[in-house]
């Protein structure tokens, strides 16, 4: 899989990202059935069949639970990675809880780069609660992250957002890159990446897969890219469908299933060479 920088930050990564709420966290969330968390051998491998596949890209935060620890711990090489983590949100005892606070956000980056036994992050995101345009605006945690991207302790800011306005903001704002819900069955963040495209940002698209929820891509009506086959097969017409928008730099997919891992990697590579990409 061929890299694609973010912004112009020199941060290449991988068309593909690995999500890895399912490795520290399986309270509180939405997926179809339930799951035990892997366990360290699972997550070691999970992380070596990655690489083999291309894959460069680690989504984490502190809101998925044992996440960022078992990283840090399981990581053979952190120079291997893009470390992607975030800021704001906390999840104990089974809820959420936000601080977009200056001192929040400093004690929340330092425990990210203790827990993932590193000295810089790669990228750092705003874990945004839907309120995008208040925290960006009222909040002290972009301008936190600003000054930490300035002092080269993380490479490049962002925010996890919500909203058209909280993603459009985030770029007026002079962030690298943000992480926006987009799939057939849900492309209200269209213009977000579309704004992405025109003024060179990184988009990660979180729940392409509709967090699991294959039956809602099925019902989805999406027009394929004139050079890709039309398919009933849910994961590559997800896939298809947001490859063939442009400003997409990377699709973050939570799986721990490795037949999964391996699948959709080798259809990400089809669709990619369909598209010349
Ligand atoms: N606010 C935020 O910042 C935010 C919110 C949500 C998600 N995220 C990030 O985005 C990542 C992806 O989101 P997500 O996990 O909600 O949704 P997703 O990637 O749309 O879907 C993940 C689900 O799809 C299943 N799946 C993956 N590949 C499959 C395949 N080839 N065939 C059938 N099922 C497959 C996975 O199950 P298996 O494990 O069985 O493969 C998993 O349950 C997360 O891991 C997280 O890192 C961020």
């Amino acid at each position: 899989m061929k890299y694609r920088e973010i912004a112009q930050t020199g941060i290449m990564v991988s068309p593909l990202g690995l999500g890895t709420v399912k490795f520290g966290r399986n309270q509180g969330v939405k997926y179809p059935s339930r799951f035990e968390l892997p366990n360290d051998q699972q997550v070691r491998e999970l992380l070596a069949l990655s690489r083999d596949l291309g894959i460069n890209l680690l989504d984490t935060a502190p809101a998925y639970g044992l996440s960022e620890q078992r990283l840090g711990q399981l990581m053979t090489n952190r120079h291997d990675w893009v470390i992607e983590t975030k800021v704001g949100e906390d999840f104990n005892e089974g809820a959420s809880s936000f601080d977009f606070t200056a001192k929040g956000t400093h004690a929340s980056v330092e425990r990210s780069l203790q827990l993932l036994k590193t000295d810089y992050l790669d990228m750092v995101l705003i874990h945004s609660d839907g309120d995008d345009q208040r925290i960006l605006e009222e909040e002290d945690v972009l301008d936190c992250l600003l000054d930490l991207r300035q002092a080269g302790k993380v490479r490049a800011i962002g925010i996890s957002s919500k909203t058209v306005q909280g993603g459009l903001l985030a770029f007026a704002k002079d962030c690298d890159v943000v992480m926006s819900c987009y799939n057939p069955s849900y492309q209200d963040e269209l213009p977000v990446l579309q704004a992405a495209a025109q003024q060179q940002r990184g988009i990660l698209v979180k729940k392409a897969f509709a967090s699991g929820h294959l039956d809602q891509l099925q019902m989805a009506n999406s027009t394929p890219h004139a050079n890709l086959p039309k398919t009933d097969h849910p994961i590559e017409a997800a896939l298809q469908f947001i490859f063939s928008q442009q400003g997409v730099s990377s699709i973050i997919l939570g799986t721990i299933n490795p037949e999964h891992l391996c699948e959709n990697v080798q259809l990400t590579e089809k669709i990619l060479c369909q598209l010349g990409d």
